[in-house]
């Protein structure tokens, strides 16, 4: 691994996928070329969920009221009047919590991606390069599982994470793998794109993070690097050889899909508003109404959106679906009510 002078925070080491940019495609390399180059990078760089965290360090020891934990100001809910009158304790258990959950969610979606992946993967023909390449991806998304709900563990938070409607739509988005590869590997950059841009912007941010939280982010943004870079080559490839009928069905989904998954990742869950009886008003003022939040969620979408148009899936139609769910400006509608 060759540390570069990025800033995401020390021994973060920048991906090669993305010191190279993600035009692979385009001249110099092919499609299956850089499959093969993502697969060999798989082999060469890759983590484990124990060797490579240092669990049991008692610098990596999770405890509740370390004001690590806390909402920086500039966060939507730790900028508001609510949460900086609450005590101490109760601040940094808040964000102890947010990240817990952030955490479950992110694995239950992983769950999701790596069933998904595996019926995928079971359409493929004898001798495709994808093959090898996405079961790399299951593999490492397997150890990002592991990370995450021992991360959840040691919190000491019991969380449900998704709701049964959430859980139940997961259901139908596994069978998407293997009937829609297209619409599929959409919801997959609709989960890993915000994520993704969560975890790097704090990790830029300079505020003080929990080594722990720091580690885990660091393994994780390294190996979604290849996800991404798979999930939209793979779009470039596929989507311009569908008929009228699938092009219309991806341009509407697409958005829509977007709406749902990228608030999971960046607002409170319901449990954490009742459990700490964070009043409406608040959540109306930090997210709902806050014009701050709702660029941030444009932001976090943003390559997935540049992708759409580039990919001729932002008809004028569906451009008006983005508009209404608020991931275009000018806003017409807040994200939900
Ligand atoms: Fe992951
Ligand atoms: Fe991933």
């Amino acid at each position: 691994m060759t540390p570069t002078g990025a800033s995401l925070g020390a021994g973060y080491v920048v991906p090669e996928e993305e010191r190279r940019g993600f035009a692979g495609g385009t001249g110099e390399e092919n499609y299956a070329e850089l499959v093969a180059r993502l697969s060999h990078q798989s082999v060469v760089k890759h983590f484990d969920a124990y060797a490579d965290v240092p669990w049991d360090d008692p610098e990596f020891r999770i405890d509740p009221d370390d004001p690590r934990w806390e909402l920086p100001p500039d966060d939507e809910l730790g900028g508001t009047a609510w949460y900086r009158s609450q005590a101490p304790g109760l601040r940094s258990r808040i964000g102890l919590h947010m990240m817990a959950t952030f955490m479950k969610i992110g694995l239950q979606f992983e769950g999701v991606l790596k069933e998904g992946l595996l019926e995928f993967a079971l359409g493929l023909p004898n001798g495709s390069p994808e093959f090898r390449y996405t079961y790399h991806e299951i593999i490492e998304e397997a150890q990002h599982s592991l990370m995450f709900q021992e991360f959840v563990n040691r919190t000491g938070f019991d969380i449900p994470g998704l709701v049964w409607w959430q859980r139940l739509g997961a259901r139908q988005v596994v069978r998407l793998g293997r009937r829609f590869p297209e619409l599929f590997f959409i919801f997959v950059l609709a989960g890993e794109d915000p994520i993704d841009h969560v975890q790097r912007t704090m990790l830029r941010s300079g505020q003080a993070i929990h080594p722990l939280l720091r580690r885990i982010m660091q393994i994780h943004v390294t190996e979604e690097a290849r996800h991404l870079c798979f999930a939209r080559h793979y779009l470039r490839e596929h989507t311009e050889r569908l008929g009228p009928l699938r092009r219309f069905a991806l341009a509407i989904r697409a958005p829509l899909i977007l709406a749902v998954m990228a608030p999971l990742m960046m607002r409170p869950s319901g449990q954490i508003v009742r459990a700490y009886g964070i009043p409406r008003a608040v959540i109306r003022e930090a997210y709902t109404r806050n014009p701050v939040h709702l660029t941030r969620v444009r932001e976090a979408l943003c390559k997935v959106r540049e992708l759409c148009i580039e990919l001729g899936l932002v008809t004028p139609v569906a451009r008006r679906l983005w508009q209404v769910l608020g991931l275009w400006e000018p806003l017409s509608l807040g994200l939900t009510a």
